[in-house]
This record gives structure tokens, sequence and C-alpha cells, in this order.
């Protein structure tokens, strides 16, 4: 009877997906319990890979069940996009779940994330994924959403997406919505056979000792209330959000996974006090591959911060790190980690919560000697380079919490198991 969460413990693309299927095969549920399709997460298995968007990343597992919970922004289009794409490779989908009380992406919320996003003057754009995820929290909060259940009732849906005067905010007119009602109405027809009440599931599943996984999206720092707000996404993807996004009590989980880059890296716009506008950042990028799994868009590099990993670890209640992406730190002379910042002449230790003021910090590293040796075929912790276990070790005093997985490669094999 075991519920874990595993959560982004910086901005995003940590290697959650590689983590999630690799801790799939100890799990008989996996959740998604918040975000949309503005995640994007990798999973490479002898060579193929699968970039994930909607579906939980235990789903190459047959015999795990995959549920996309009340707290996920659900695209049916992208959805069924990938259901068809894994089909296609041979597996089978039927392990898929989908909470009725989910909320629907609809094509407004895509053009108004665009028309907003446009609309913002330089200094205040966010950098979306354009995939219309604020405006449809919007709509949720705001009680006037659409529900992946209202899919199913031709005459709700009309009512709820004609309730809305598209026509009149948006360059839409009403023939264009009425094709929306159509295809929703359809897209719920394809969905039907995955549609169930989620929370009554998951508690059945609790009851009969199932071990499950919560697999967040995004991470701490694009946190609505606790990342670098306005510059964050619409939900919540630290700990406490797998409760609401999934109906399990705080008191049932037992372990909160924090998935971390050995440097850290950043789509979009919002302070960044690490990041490395240099040489090294572009080493970074180019030897890291480090370009969003969603939008291709750059992303922004620097090196690890030690300040951000013990705000993850307080406001996610970590228990433990997957360090990932230590592969691509071989061959730097030096690496840093930042331990502390400097805000007007004065030492802090703790994060800033106000957006401008972690703008204006400096970063106080502490740097060590980096290593020239190729990880991805090692296996063994002990067979690490010294000084690459000395980096691992400060990054575990740092947050105080052990690092039980080291990735080293992005597939499953490249990977080492400690104090397991
Ligand atoms: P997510 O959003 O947190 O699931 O992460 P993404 O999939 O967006 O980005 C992580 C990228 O790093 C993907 O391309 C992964 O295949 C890759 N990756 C994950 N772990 C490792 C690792 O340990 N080493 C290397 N070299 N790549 C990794
Ligand atoms: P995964 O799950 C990295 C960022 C966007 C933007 C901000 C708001 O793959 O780690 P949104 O479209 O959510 O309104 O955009 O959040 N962002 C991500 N960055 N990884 C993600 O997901 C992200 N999802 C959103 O770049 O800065
Ligand atoms: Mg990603």
């Amino acid at each position: 009877m075991t519920v874990k969460v595993l959560i982004g413990a910086q901005w995003g693309d940590e290697g959650k997906g590689k983590i999630t299927d690799l801790l799939s095969n100890e799990a008989d549920v996996v959740v998604r319990y918040q975000g949309g399709n503005n995640a994007g997460h990798t999973i490479v298995v002898e060579g193929e890979v699968f970039k994930l968007h909607m579906i939980p990343s235990g789903i190459l597992y047959e015999n795990v069940e995959c549920v996309i919970g009340n707290g996920v922004v659900v695209s049916p289009a992208v959805l069924i996009g990938e259901i068809d794409k894994l089909k296609t490779k041979g597996y089978s989908v039927n392990n898929l779940k989908i909470s009725n009380t989910a909320h629907v992406i609809l094509p407004f919320h895509e053009m108004m994330d665009k028309q907003q996003e446009s609309s913002r003057s330089e200094g205040t754009k966010i950098g979306t994924t354009s995939r219309g995820i604020g405006p449809a929290y919007t709509d949720k909060v705001s009680r006037r959403g659409v529900r992946v259940k209202d899919l199913l009732v031709k005459e709700t849906l009309e009512t709820l997406i004609n309730g809305r005067n598209w026509t009149e905010i948006l360059d839409v007119t009403q023939a264009d919505v009425d094709k929306v009602i159509a295809d929703y109405y359809a897209y719920g027809q394809i969905i039907k056979p995955y549609i169930i009440d989620s929370v009554n599931y998951l508690h059945e599943q609790y009851a009969q000792k199932k071990r499950i996984l919560l697999e967040g999206a995004q991470g701490t720092m694009l946190d609505v209330d606790f990342g670098t707000y306005p510059f964050v996404t619409s939900s919540n993807p630290t700990a406490g959000g797998a409760c609401t996004g999934s109906g399990l009590g705080p008191t049932m989980i037992r372990e909160v996974i924090g998935v971390a880059k050995a440097y850290i890296t950043r789509v979009g716009e919002g302070p960044f006090p690490t990041e490395l506008t240099n040489e090294t950042g572009e080493m970074l990028r180019t030897k890291g591959g480090e370009f969003g799994t969603t939008t291709g868009r750059p992303r922004r590099c620097g090196w690890l911060d030690g300040v951000i990993l013990k705000y993850s670890v307080n406001v996610n209640s970590l228990t433990s790190l997957a360090i990932t992406k230590l592969d691509i730190l071989s061959g730097f002379k030096e690496i840093k980690i930042c331990t502390a910042y400097e805000i007007n002449g004065k030492k802090i230790d703790y994060l800033p919560t106000d957006a401008k003021e972690l703008s204006l910090v400096k970063p106080i590293y502490q740097t060590f000697a980096g290593w020239e040796e190729d990880l991805t075929g090692i296996r063994e912790y002990s067979a690490l380079p010294a000084n690459c276990k000395k980096y691992i070790k400060e990054i575990e005093n740092i947050a105080g919490i052990p690092a039980n997985i080291i990735s080293i490669g992005n597939s499953r094999d490249k990977t080492i198991y400690r104090y397991v």
C-alpha cells in the first residue's frame, strides 16, 4: 500500500518521464495529476523515443493502469493522437483511464493563450507553450469549464460552449463554434471507453493495497503558488497538487521523489539566477540537447541552484532525489553549485518568492573540479569518478535527503540505483 509522488524539483524537463517509466516497473497505477499537453515527457526504450504530452509515463507497461487525473486539463485531439501513435507502435493502451471530471482544453483556449501572450509587452511575456493551459484553468476556477464527462452529452456540451460568447471575444464565427461542438462531441465518443470516475477508482485501488505513483508535470518553480509568479504555469506541480489533482489524501503519501537535473534549465521567460549566457551555457545546451520536448524552443541553461533545491525539498516534503543528466557534465573542467544568493550586498540562503527580487539576486557559487570520464556505461555508484561522487555528496548535503537514483543516459538501462 504505497503512494509515491514524483515531482520536478526545478523548472520542468528534469527527466520526469524517464524516472516515472523506471518506477512504473514497481507500480500498479500511475496517475498524472495536473498540467496538460504543455508537458513533454520523454521515454527511451531500446532506442525508440516516446514523447508523451497527455498520457502518463507508465503506459508502456501493459499491466500498469494509467490514469489522467481530475486535476489535468485535457486536449482531446492531442490525447487521441497519442493513443493512435502508441497503438501503431504495438501498445494496446487498454490500460488508460481518463477522469470524468478533468477539464477540457478548447481550441478557443489556445487562441486566447496566443492572443494574451502577444498582447503582453516586452518584460511581461511569460513564454507559454501556447497550448491553452492558462485559459482552460481560468475557466475551471471561474466555474464555467467543460469537463470530460460533458463531452458525452451533446446538449450539455452545446450549452457550455455556447454560454461563452466566443464570437465576441475572439475572431471566430458561430459556424466555427458549431464545428468545435461537433468535433468535441465526436472526440467524446472516441475516448468514452476510457472515461471513469477516477476518484472512486483510485480509492478502490488504494484499498486493494495497489502501488500508486503520482506523476507531476512541469516543476516546483513553475507552480502557480510556489514558482516565480507570474512566470509560471497555471496549476500546482508541487506535491500538494498531487492530492487535489487525484483525490488521494496527504496522509496516504509515503514518498515524494524530486527529480533534479545535475544542472538546471528553463524554457520561457522569468528570473533564473544561475543562468549562463556564455559559452558554458551553450555547451550545456548542446551536450544536453536542451531543446523543448513540446515546443522545440532552446532551453536556457545554468549551474545547479542549491537554494532552489532546498526550497523544493521544503515545499514538496521531498524524501529522496533522482539526479538526472549527470553524464552531460563529463568534460567540464569546473562545475559549480549555487549555495546562496547576494542581494543588495547581503548574503541570503533562502529563495525570495517575489520574482522581481529573485531577478536581482547574484548567485554565490561553490566550485568543484570536474571529471573527464564518460559515465554512460557505469552501473555501480562506486565506479563513478571520485570528483563526480563529491558533487553528488554535496547535492545530498544541500538537500538533506539521499539521491537514490542517478541517471546517466536517456534510456532505462543507464541508471544507478542506491540505498534500495
Ligand atoms: P520531463 O519533462 O521532465 O519528462 O523531461 P523531458 O523529457 O522534457 O526532457 C528530458 C530530456 O533528457 C529527454 O530528452 C530525456 O530523454 C533526456 N534524459 C533524461 N535523463 C537523462 C540522462 O540521465 N542523461 C541524458 N543524457 N539524457 C537524459
Ligand atoms: P514538463 O512536464 C518546461 C513553461 C513554459 C512557460 C510557463 C507557462 O515537460 O516538464 P504554460 O503553457 O504552462 O502556460 O507556460 O511554463 N512550461 C514548461 N517548461 N517543462 C514543462 O513541462 C513546461 N510546461 C510549461 O515554457 O514558461
Ligand atoms: Mg518536458
